[in-house]
């Protein structure tokens, strides 16, 4: 009878002991990030159908390696000793791919409207006015930004404390952001953004973004001071 009883605790005790490591295994379990569609701007003018494709087909791949590197640190975390060389190395790619994807995410949802200016009402158009002291200075600003020589990202950021806006350059993917700061309107400048279309005249590719902000967007990703 008491050996019974023993055999039933001890069962019971492993059956709980595995519903806690299962439990703890899923909450520890990497989420996949899924790439988002933006088939929807597919016909913008000023942006080649191929061109798009091509960049949606790259932004995929941010969102497979961010994956890919995440589950691989995760991985590394739980079967190696953690000051090596090659943990060091899988952290430093993390910020390259993940705001690689983030990134792509921004400035594809802030494209597929009809560009002009936000509307006179809007919060940004108050501190575009406030910081730069007209929209167009503000564009100069921001169109002279995005010619800076090399590869990367324009981002008009927000300051959540003071609300200034700053027109900032951002090197790659992972260098130059500006931390506390919210991107509001993200522009890519690597050269598969625009160069099979463009050739070597960004201008023209920073004018057809210019053409086709989602100014709705761009006003609801702002902070009313
Ligand atoms: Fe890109």
């Amino acid at each position: 009878m008491v050996g019974n009883l023993s055999k039933y605790l001890k069962a019971m005790l492993l059956k709980q002991t595995l519903v806690l490591v299962l439990c703890l295994t899923a909450s520890l379990a990497a989420v996949d990030y899924a790439p988002k569609d933006y088939s929807n701007l597919i016909g913008m003018k000023g942006f080649s159908d191929d061109l798009l494709k091509m960049h949606f087909q790259l932004y995929e791949g941010y969102v497979k390696n961010t994956n890919l590197l995440l589950n691989a640190l995760q991985d590394f975390q739980s079967k190696n000793p953690l000051d090596s060389y090659e943990y060091g190395s899988l952290k430093r790619r993390l910020g390259w791919e993940f705001d690689g994807m983030r990134l792509h995410e921004l400035y594809f949802e802030n494209l597929g409207g009809i560009g002009g200016m936000p509307s006179p009402q809007s919060s940004l158009n108050d501190a575009l006015l406030k910081q730069f002291g007209s929209f167009e200075k503000w564009k100069s600003d921001f169109s002279t930004t995005a010619l800076t020589r090399g590869i990367g990202w324009v981002i008009l950021y927000q300051e959540r404390s003071t609300g200034r806006l700053v027109n900032a350059w951002i090197n790659e993917h992972d260098v130059g952001h500006l931390v506390t700061l919210r991107p509001i309107l993200v522009l890519d400048v690597w050269e598969h953004a625009y160069l099979t279309q463009y050739g070597l005249n960004r201008t023209a590719y920073v004018q057809a973004f210019m053409d086709n902000i989602n100014w709705n967007i761009v006003e609801k990703r702002i902070q009313a001071k």
